[in-house]
């Protein structure tokens, strides 16, 4: 596990790399950085050689080179220019791990503060809803999570997921001219089809949430070849839908931005505040949908939400509130 002594060295290697990038040409001499950073040569030094062993740029004997961040998920690269005041300024990445979800339940556990990032390059065993697996391709999406400490009931929770699918259309609609949808309880739909799905993980206490691990999985530059075959139909992703390759940093910057809007809103307002957004970016909200519960099956028309984020429908039995699950749209 990495120690505050990293998590020093990737916001100076970050000023460097702000130096460097947005107030030279991308060429810059150690004492130029010097007077940049305010850090001592010995300093400056040690993180430029740390920069380029791990792939950030050239250090020369006096000179620090980079014409252009590498879109590479590396903590220092990730905090240039990153907007966000507490989302994803903590940074644990790695480059496999079993599942980002998984390590970030242990570092909560350790108190590890509100808007800790864990994040891979590549999971072997990414976890989705409902006992599924997420396919996580080396280099392809952004696969991470984020750890929160919201002061809610437990019921409250299904909304958060509404919340964060939320803040994935806001960073797609930012990054691109498309118009995602959110198909409660927590995917995000491009054409119909999945480019993202988010899975949070609850700690509680006497119905207050102590912790929550929500975890996000976005389909960036995987190509239809990278899915398996089984997901080929249902599965898209940016450069399917745009036919452009993504920068996944910059992606990922724009999406800790847009969540830490979105949470702050959550947590201050509720969710009503966020709901019409919500709702304007449905896609099953007026639609007749089919849905399991204690193994019937049931159709019904989706109304809209409950004050928890819970789907409201109504079928010929009346009206009830679904908590969680599946439900299907019906064509
Ligand atoms: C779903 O749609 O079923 C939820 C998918 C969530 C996938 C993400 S990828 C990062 C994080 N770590 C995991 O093991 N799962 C989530």
């Amino acid at each position: 596990m990495k120690t505050e002594i990293s998590l020093e060295s990737h916001r100076i290697q970050a000023k460097i790399l702000h130096a460097a990038i947005n107030l030279s040409d991308g060429k810059v001499s150690f004492s130029e950085l010097e007077k940049m950073t305010g850090y001592d040569m010995t300093v400056i030094k040690e993180n430029t050689k740390e920069l380029m062993e791990s792939g950030v740029g050239y250090a020369g004997r006096k000179y620090f080179r980079i014409p252009e961040l590498p879109d590479l998920i590396l903590p220092p690269v990730v905090l240039t220019g990153l907007k966000s005041r507490f989302m994803g300024r903590r940074i644990f990445a790695y480059k496999s791990i079993c599942s980002t979800n998984d390590t970030a339940r242990r570092l909560a556990e350790s108190d590890s503060p509100e808007g800790t990032l864990i994040i891979a390059e590549k999971q072997t065993r990414g976890r989705g809803r409902m006992g599924r697996s997420w396919h996580s391709p080396q280099n392809k999406g952004l696969y991470f999570s984020l750890i929160l400490r919201p002061r809610v009931t437990v019921e409250k929770m299904p909304a958060l997921s509404l919340v964060a699918a939320l803040s994935v259309c806001r960073a797609i609609e930012t990054m691109t001219d498309m118009r995602p949808q959110i198909k409660w309880p927590n995917d995000c739909l491009i054409d119909g089809k999945k480019a993202a799905g988010i899975l949070i993980d609850i700690s509680a206490e006497l119905g207050r949430v102590s912790h929550a691990i929500l975890g996000m999985g976005l389909n960036i530059n995987t190509a239809k070849k990278d899915f398996l075959s089984e997901l080929r139909k249902t599965a898209t992703s940016l450069v399917i839908q745009t036919g452009k390759v993504f920068s996944r940093v910059d992606c990922l910057r724009t999406l800790l931005h847009e969540f830490e809007k979105s949470y702050r809103n959550f947590c201050r307002y509720g969710f009503e505040f966020m709901a019409p957004e919500i709702i304007k970016r449905s896609s099953v909200i007026g639609k007749e949908i089919s849905f399991k519960l204690s193994g019937k099956k049931y159709t019904a028309i989706a109304l809209g939400y409950d004050e928890n984020g819970g789907l409201r429908v109504k079928s010929k039995n009346g009206v009830k509130v679904l908590t969680g699950g599946e439900v299907t749209i019906r064509k």
